[in-house]
């Protein structure tokens, strides 16, 4: 073949891959010395290589690629493509070379590919999520949580969370989340929650100083200007005061105002004290393992409205043994209105007799009352309360004590 035709050829064989796109199998112009003929041969598919071109008589003879190496579309050279691809460090295998592919490498778990390097995935930080996970060919995209969602870990996986809505728990919102922290609920982390005592006994022994012998219209409001520390929000007043009886509403106030201050010091060491006294109430009452009819004449010998047969059931149901008891008696002091629990308890002991009680239990049941008793007249807490309250509180409240 002369120079010219060659060079007329190849121009012949790139105006003739133009025309030509559409068809299948793609073909390609040879010419055919035989014959001194220009055929369109069909090219070799993916996988082979040319072995023979076509001829008048017969088609294009391709041959499958050998071992190690691959070509990956129709073409008409007559070798296939070495599989060159070399996994690098903290690349694994994806895919060994076949006779249509080359090798194909992949960064491990948790990292990808920048430039020439596996790089491990970015950890959004706290107030961030991830929006867009890490692939092995890109890294994380990270996003600050908007409002009403929060992350509070370092994390290549974790999206924000929204934030826990306490009421769907029947809870109140004692502290409103931010990017970093959730909502925190009241009783949220409280180990009586399953079981559901709100005010434990302890605890109303310790608020009671602060109900009012009279309510006034504007006592809660009162009782919130003056108690020190973070103040509890409008918005929980009005939930406390929509669901709670009067007395109630005091013990709710104060809970929420000691979660919502539990890192100030005073209030460190009020927590400290009720804790104290709820693991020694626990320990009189913690063994009590009363039977449905015990309980039942127990709640019968209490003063007042009387707590349902079905409420006992329930209560056994969800409290442990050692809890039955406690839950009953905030069961009985909700319905009671504004009833003092220890008032009610001395009330009932005196009746027991009459019910074959235990006498374990009923000697527990007072060693219980004398010592919230001596917890009550811990004056000094009192006084400290007052003195943080401050004097317009204190003017409504000194003569109650
Ligand atoms: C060859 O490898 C590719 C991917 O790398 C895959 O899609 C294809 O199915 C493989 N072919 C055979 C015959 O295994
Ligand atoms: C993050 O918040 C969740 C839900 O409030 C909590 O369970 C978890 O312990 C928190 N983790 C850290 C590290 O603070
Ligand atoms: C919480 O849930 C209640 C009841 O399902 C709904 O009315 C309220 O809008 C929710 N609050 C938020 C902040 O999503
Ligand atoms: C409580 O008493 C019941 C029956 O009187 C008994 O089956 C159960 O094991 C007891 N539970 C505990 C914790 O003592």
């Amino acid at each position: 073949m002369n120079q010219w035709l060659c060079c007329a050829l190849v121009f012949l064989d790139i105006s003739i891959k133009w025309t030509t796109q559409e068809t299948f199998p793609p073909k390609y112009l040879h010419y055919d010395p035989e014959t001194s003929h220009q055929l369109m041969c069909d090219k070799c598919p993916p996988g082979t290589y040319l072995k023979q071109h076509c001829t008048t008589r017969r088609k294009t003879v391709c041959t499958p690629c050998p071992d190690h190496y691959y070509s990956d579309r129709w073409h008409t050279s007559d070798e296939c493509l070495y599989c060159n691809t070399i996994c690098k460090e903290l690349q694994y295998v994806k895919q060994e070379c076949n006779r249509t592919h080359n090798r194909m490498c992949e960064c491990e778990e948790g990292r990808y590919l920048e430039v020439e390097f596996c790089l491990r995935h970015r950890s959004c930080p706290p107030g961030s999520g991830v929006v867009q996970a890490g692939t092995p060919e890109r890294n994380t995209v990270c996003k600050r949580c908007p409002d009403g969602f929060f992350s509070n870990e370092t994390s290549s996986k974790a999206p924000c969370r929204k934030h826990t809505n306490c009421s769907v728990f029947g809870l109140l919102l004692i502290q409103k989340g931010n990017a970093i922290h959730d909502n925190i609920c009241s009783g949220n982390s409280e180990s009586t929650q399953k079981c559901g005592i709100d005010v434990t006994l302890c605890e109303e022994a310790f608020f009671r100083f602060a109900v009012p012998t009279k309510f006034t219209p504007n006592w809660l409001s009162v009782l919130v200007d003056n108690l020190p520390g973070t103040r509890v929000n409008a918005e929980s007043v009005e939930r406390i005061k929509r669901r709670h009886s009067s007395q109630e509403q005091t013990f709710q106030l104060l809970k929420l105002w000691k979660h919502q201050n539990k890192d100030q010091d005073t209030v460190k060491k009020i927590i400290q004290d009720i804790d104290l006294c709820e693991n020694t109430v626990q320990r009189h009452l913690g063994h009590a393992n009363l039977t449905f009819e015990h309980l039942h004449s127990l709640m019968e010998s209490l003063p007042g409205k009387k707590v349902e047969t079905e409420d006992i059931e329930k209560t056994m149901k969800a409290c442990k043994s050692g809890e039955q008891i406690l839950k009953l008696l905030s069961l009985w002091r909700m319905k009671n209105g504004d009833q003092d629990t220890l008032k009610g308890l001395m009330h009932a002991l005196k009746h027991l007799k009459t019910y074959h009680f235990p006498k374990t239990v009923t000697q527990s049941l007072r060693k219980t009352v004398r010592f919230l008793h001596s917890f009550t007249m811990y004056r000094l807490y009192q006084k400290l309360f007052l003195e943080m309250i401050g004097n317009q509180f204190q003017s409504v409240k000194i003569s109650c004590l």
